[in-house]
């Protein structure tokens, strides 16, 4: 019998409780042996939840139990979960988790400190709720070297974008249907500024190169600001738009960035909708390998942390080695990122507007749509984003433009010379 403690009975917790319940046969068969909880430290009563029997709002409990081998934390952010997380493995228990601030920040020390102990430290759903993708990476692309790492990984933020997109809800309305829905928070910030799947790529970064890759300098812009003029130009080039994280391994350096792109409507990845996350893994000899499912939701993560207490349970007495250092890894500046962009204006002189983008851009074509009258885009040359920046400027002194133009970055896959 393996005892396993729950740190926290939320929308994850309490769907680790219950995969745990469910599929009890199933999962014993799996471990090769039974899996119970033991306890749940929450503050919160469940008056009339089986729950009620385990439950502790004393961590003491749970560190000073001998037969607790297992912790699963699902409290989510920084502290207490950092602190807790360290004194589990100090008390010589194996920990998972769902709680992807404290791995970007605290992944590296958290796994050296696991390894020094003969632990576990393991978080498959820190990145892509129930998609397995985190153990890919560090188990099976191990033959490789990994080049690209890019993807869908915020399940509320393309829940929106779908709505935006498909049925021509305004950036208000599509959040307040995800609210409704219980996908996006109350406060939807970490979502849709982009910083929850910064983070994601992060990790996956991390994974990748062996390193620590700072979320903090992963240059992310959210999706509060697009119009339905960036979906109908967008469409008439034939892309649509997703919140993409973009990491790029290149002989140069690291290239990272989680903003609003455009994808053609023939890749993979646009087809990802809704709640679902996509993500893209490109190596030099495996070529691209796609992962796709539900990025969010109770029992998809709470899936994904009852498979590493499975992977845990059979590795009791052997720590899974991560190649994840704390040894900072560098990113390139942005200035020197070569991607295509939709570029959209709008003019106050059609002719010269049209005469002036044609001698300072090189566009491969330039619309117009009847219904957004006095605007123009067109698709930029790829090009690094200073010159794109430059040669703005250039067009800018002729004031022949009104306000601020709109530049959306365009997904391309990494190519393998790069
Ligand atoms: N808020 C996250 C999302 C939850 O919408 O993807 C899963 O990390």
């Amino acid at each position: 019998m393996i005892y396993v403690a729950i740190l926290g009975y939320g929308v994850v917790g309490s769907g680790i409780w219950q995969v745990l319940a469910q599929n009890r046969t199933y999962i014993e068969r799996k471990a090769s042996q039974p899996i119970e909880v033991k306890r749940v430290l929450d503050t919160r009563k469940f008056p009339g939840n089986p729950v009620e029997k385990v439950l502790t709002s004393d961590y003491a409990d749970i560190l000073k139990d001998k037969d607790i081998q297992i912790i699963a934390e699902a409290i989510g952010g920084l502290e207490p979960a950092y602190s807790y997380v360290k004194q589990a493995l100090l008390a010589n228990k194996h920990v998972c988790t769902s709680n992807k601030e404290l791995v970007i920040k605290h992944g590296a020390e958290l796994l050296a400190l696991a390894k020094e102990r003969g632990l576990n430290f393991m978080f498959e759903a820190s990145v892509g709720g129930g998609i397995p993708i985190v153990r890919p990476m560090n188990l099976s692309l191990t033959t490789d070297e990994v080049i690209g790492v890019a993807g869908i990984l915020n399940g509320t933020t393309n829940y929106i974008l779908t709505q935006m997109s498909m049925v021509n809800k305004n950036f208000e309305e599509a959040l307040a249907e995800a609210q409704e829905r219980g996908y996006a928070e109350k406060n939807p910030t970490a979502d849709v500024e982009g910083y929850d799947s910064c983070r994601k790529l992060a990790i996956l970064l991390s994974l990748a190169i062996g390193r620590q890759v700072n979320y903090e300098a992963i240059h992310t812009e959210g999706i509060t600001a697009l119009t339905q003029e960036d979906f109908a130009f967008a469409t008439h080039f034939g892309y649509v738009i997703k919140l993409m994280a973009d990491g790029r391994i290149t002989s140069m350096g690291i290239e990272a960035l989680t903003v609003p792109m455009l994808i053609h409507s023939s890749h993979p990845l646009s087809m990802v909708a809704d709640v679902f996350n996509g993500v893209l893994v490109q190596a030099r000899m495996t070529d691209s390998v796609m992962f796709f499912g539900r990025g969010a939701g109770k029992l998809p993560t709470a899936s994904a942390v009852v498979s590493d207490i499975v992977d845990i349970s059979k590795h009791l007495d052997q720590h899974i080695e991560h190649i994840w250092s704390t040894e900072s890894a560098m990113l390139l500046p942005l200035s020197s990122y070569r991607r295509q962009k939709m570029i959209r204006v709008s003019f106050n002189d059609r002719e010269r507007a049209m005469s002036l983008i044609q001698e300072y851009m090189e566009p491969a074509s330039i619309v117009e749509i009847s219904e957004y009258s006095g605007q123009l885009a067109w698709l930029s040359q790829c090009e690094p984003e200073n010159k794109t920046i430059e040669k703005l400027a250039r067009l800018a002194e002729s004031k022949v433009f009104i306000g601020e133009p709109r530049i959306l970055r365009i997904f391309e896959p990494t190519k393998s010379d790069e």
